[in-house]
């Protein structure tokens, strides 16, 4: 049975994202919806959920149908809730009158800890918000689960328990979800949709292979086009040949083959279509101003809190050396953020020394946080750009276009940006700052897959010396030289992050 139904679908902001969608979401599929950043997912879903109307088309929902709806980030309005009151909310209200058990019950299937329940979302670690977004979708027990990047902030072991929740759900539900997490897709979807600004493609097929089905599609195409393109060459050519001909014969059964053989070509190139070329979402690159020192950054015994005083863990001795390039690692809310903002703050006011903490006077610190809460959402990514550098207003206009934001959404509001334009931005400001020290806080999140790939290589072709928390495993395994585990509130060394993932995995 139909559960959604997309009937000629379209959106644009000036562009279009996409177009002429024409699709149905059954009981029971999974589906994958995929495109690189900023090409129009979030928006899909918004209009699939209703919070935004289409440009063109119509979105048609079965009579009564209940859709839960995860969004890509934590909207202001839910940050001064509670755990608890956040996903009550979700409920009707005659529900969370009568029926508020079923949130507790679903607290307790996702295992959030009692002293979390009643904390405010602003309170928690990016990935215990992301669990309670998907509370509150999954409380109203929905026929359809609308979910964007859900996998984002998420340590290891949830998204493997997010993979089981998913699976678990009654054999009706209907999910549409969008991802850059390609081990995350094959493992929950079972079709996929990859969206395109003039014709999108859908496969009964879970990601990698309906990738690869796609890309035969996208070959086949391609030597079409150009086969079609040698024909009509061909055509003219014998087109002109005739011409001369028929003049000098002055024959008009030839003359009128001209014509006819021109008009074949011209059918042919009008018919014929190239085969869809991928544009990047922008370039990302990053430099390492160098260092003499050997050692950048040292903590001695430096103990992390939560903000109100708990205490997290303690690191020990340990040292940052020129070129290490360090993952730390650890479940969500362990305290791992915690650390880099404690390191933070201790670099930007050198000048108020903090216990534990000693960095190299030559230390150049290149940051980003997690929630990219240093990119404020009413800025314009020019004026964010203008306003930290001192690189004139072409050069910010010509290295934003780079990145990846069109000339006119630069003087536009950054909230405006979909996720990864807005992490490629961060990237950008990273660039400029000319580090030889960074510290970040879950920088894959929200990259599309190209993105991931260019961060990686940019911090191991550099040699940039970093401190990182990450949960992509690829990532990981590809840019860490060493491995910093929080376990029981201490740092453990090791040289590698196996034994790590495994005991996440099985946890
Ligand atoms: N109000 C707006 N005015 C103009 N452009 C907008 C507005 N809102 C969003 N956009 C643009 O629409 C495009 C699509 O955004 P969307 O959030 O749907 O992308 P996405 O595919 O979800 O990307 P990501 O993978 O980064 O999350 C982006 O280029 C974004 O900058
Ligand atoms: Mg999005």
């Amino acid at each position: 049975m139909t559960l959604i139904t997309l009937r000629g679908l379209g959106f644009a902001y000036g562009e279009p994202l996409f177009s002429n969608v024409d699709f149905t979401l059954s009981k029971g599929e999974r589906i994958g919806l995929v495109a690189a950043n900023g090409r129009g997912k979030s928006t899909l879903l918004r209009c699939i959920a209703g919070t935004l109307e289409p440009t063109s088309g119509d979105v048609l929902r079965a009579r009564g149908l209940t859709l839960g709806y995860v969004e890509q980030h934590l909207s202001p309005a839910l940050a001064d809730r509670t755990f608890r009151q956040a996903v009550c909310d979700a409920l009707s209200p005659a529900e969370a009158e009568a029926e508020s058990w079923r949130a507790d019950v679903l607290l307790e299937v996702l295992e959030v800890p009692d002293t979390f329940r009643t904390r405010t979302l602003k309170e928690l670690s990016g990935g215990w918000q992301r669990a309670a977004l998907l509370a509150r979708a999954a409380v109203t027990d929905p026929d359809v689960l609308l979910l964007d990047e859900p996998t984002n902030h998420l340590d290891i072991a949830r998204i493997a328990s997010l993979e089981n929740w998913l699976s678990a759900l009654p054999r009706d539900t209907g999910i549409l979800v969008s991802s850059h997490d390609r081990a995350f897709l094959d493992a929950v979807t079972n079709r996929t949709l990859f969206l395109r600004p003039d014709r999108s493609e859908a496969f009964s097929l879970p990601y990698s292979a309906a990738r690869a089905a796609l890309d035969d599609i996208d070959q086949a195409m391609e030597r079409r086009f150009q086969d079609d393109m040698k024909t009509a060459r061909k055509l003219r050519h014998q087109a002109a040949k005739l011409k001369n001909i028929g003049i000098n014969s002055g024959s008009d059964l030839l003359l009128t083959k001209t014509k006819q053989l021109k008009q074949r070509a011209d059918e042919l190139e009008d018919a014929s279509r190239p085969a869809h070329q991928e544009r990047s979402a922008g370039r990302i690159r990053l430099g390492n101003r160098g260092s003499h020192a050997t050692v950048l950054l040292t903590l001695d015994n430096l103990s992390v809190a939560t903000p109100d005083g708990v205490p997290l863990m303690k690191t020990g001795l340990r040292r940052i050396h020129r070129g290490d390039r360090i993952a730390l690692l650890g479940p969500n809310g362990c305290g791992k953020s915690q650390l880099l903002t404690r390191i933070h703050t201790a670099l930007i006011a050198p000048g108020t020394p903090q216990p534990g903490i000693k960095a190299t006077p030559s230390l150049a610190l290149g940051y980003l946080d997690q929630a990219l809460s240093h990119l404020p959402d009413d800025a314009s990514p020019l004026s964010i750009i203008c306003d930290r550098f001192d690189i004139g207003d072409q050069r910010a206009r010509t290295m934003l276009a780079g990145a990846g934001i069109a000339i006119d959404r630069q003087t536009k509001p950054s909230g405006l940006l979909s996720g990864g334009q807005k992490a490629r931005l961060a990237m950008l400001v990273l660039h400029l700052s000319t580090p030889n020290f960074y510290l970040l806080d879950e920088p894959t999140n929200h990259l599309d897959i190209e993105g991931q790939l260019a961060l990686e290589s940019e911090l191991t072709t550099h040699e940039a010396t970093s401190l990182f928390v990450s949960h992509d495993r690829a990532f990981i395994r590809s840019v860490a030289t060493h491995y910093w585990r929080i376990e029981d509130g201490r740092l453990i060394e090791s040289d590698t992050a196996d034994a790590f993932f495994e005991a996440a995995l099985n946890d």
